[in-house]
């Protein structure tokens, strides 16, 4: 089957200075050398397609960021008056080791290395990111996951003096996501702190934002304040906001319309105005990956 990410990182994907890793050769546990000579080809490589990422202009300015306002060229426009530094993390809920997490702290004791991913990431459009981050499982390890937790969930800052959009109740803020903990945990899901070899743009959820790549868009939520460990399933913005569209899955599936559209074909974009439409692959073409998350679910029902 072919897959939506490569397993080749060149340097044209980041900046010419950095050193790439091979998200699978740090899966299958090869380590950092033969990953930074950038030696790409491990079994199952041969069928991974690549895609071009699409540009920086693309990235940066066609946004979806409703704190900023509900245009897509609005969180260019407005989220470079959001404050970063400092930035902390309240991680509660059913762990170990409950508190605030110094964002900056948590980065510092990271190499590049372990920040280096790439990921396709499909929302009504589609985007190739090359991706910089970790994964939330490291997170969440350093809080120490309880054994009755069994999903996890994320706040959004909510600071209307830098956010105009939350005059407008849009959404009921703060935004609000949710995972089950074992997608939380998979290695698939990341903590995105950078594109391109940068750190985030605001308008991308600086410092930290998640990405979830079997999922719609929606689900990856942008600077991140507070993750919860919880026992029942959370609320989450989209839901609350129309439960009958947006389910607590998200699960990218084709064979699963939304009420008012179809979700079997995509639009890539960056691909022009006449660009075809590709079809959807079912969780986004992480299904080897990720389809065992979801054994014996009636994902019509679970959408
Ligand atoms: N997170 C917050 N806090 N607020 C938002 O409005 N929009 C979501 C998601 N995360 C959103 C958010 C949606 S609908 C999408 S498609 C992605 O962010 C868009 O991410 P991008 O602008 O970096 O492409």
């Amino acid at each position: 089957m072919a897959h939506r990410w490569t397993n080749t990182l060149s340097a044209a994907d980041v900046t010419p200075k950095q050193a790439y890793l091979n998200r699978r050769q740090i899966m299958a546990g090869l380590g950092g050398m033969a990953g930074l000579a950038g030696l790409g080809a491990l079994p199952g490589a041969a069928q991974a397609e690549t895609l071009e990422p699409n540009s920086w202009e693309d990235v940066t300015t066609y946004c979806n960021y409703y704190e900023f306002g509900t245009g897509k060229g609005d969180p260019a426009k407005n989220a470079g008056q959001l404050t970063t530094t400092p930035w902390s993390v309240k991680i509660d809920g059913l762990v170990d080791r409950p508190g605030d997490y110094d964002f900056q702290k948590i980065l510092g004791e990271m190499t590049l290395e372990e920040r280096i991913y790439r990921f396709r990431c499909v929302e009504a459009w589609s985007m190739v990111v090359p991706w910089m981050g970790f994964e939330l499982a490291d997170l969440l390890a350093l809080a120490g996951v309880q054994e009755g937790a069994k999903y996890v969930s994320f706040e959004t800052l909510y600071r209307p003096s830098e956010m105009p959009g939350t005059a407008y109740p849009v959404l009921d803020w703060p935004y609000r996501e949710g995972l089950r903990l074992d997608e939380a945990l998979h290695p698939l899901t990341l903590m995105a702190t950078g594109i391109f070899g940068k750190d985030l743009p605001n308008q991308n959820g600086a410092p930290l934002r998640l990405v979830v790549p079997w999922k719609y868009g929606f689900k990856s939520i942008k600077s991140i304040v507070r993750i919860s460990l919880t026992d029942t399933q959370p609320q989450t913005s989209w839901n609350m906001a129309n439960a009958r569209e947006y389910g607590f899955y998200s699960n990218v599936n084709p064979k699963v319309s939304h009420p008012r559209w179809s979700q079997a074909t995509e639009r890539r974009l960056g691909g022009g105005l006449f660009a075809g439409r590709d079809d959807t692959l079912m969780f986004n073409g992480y299904e080897e990956e990720v389809a065992s998350l979801y054994d014996g679910m009636d994902l019509t029902k679970h959408f």
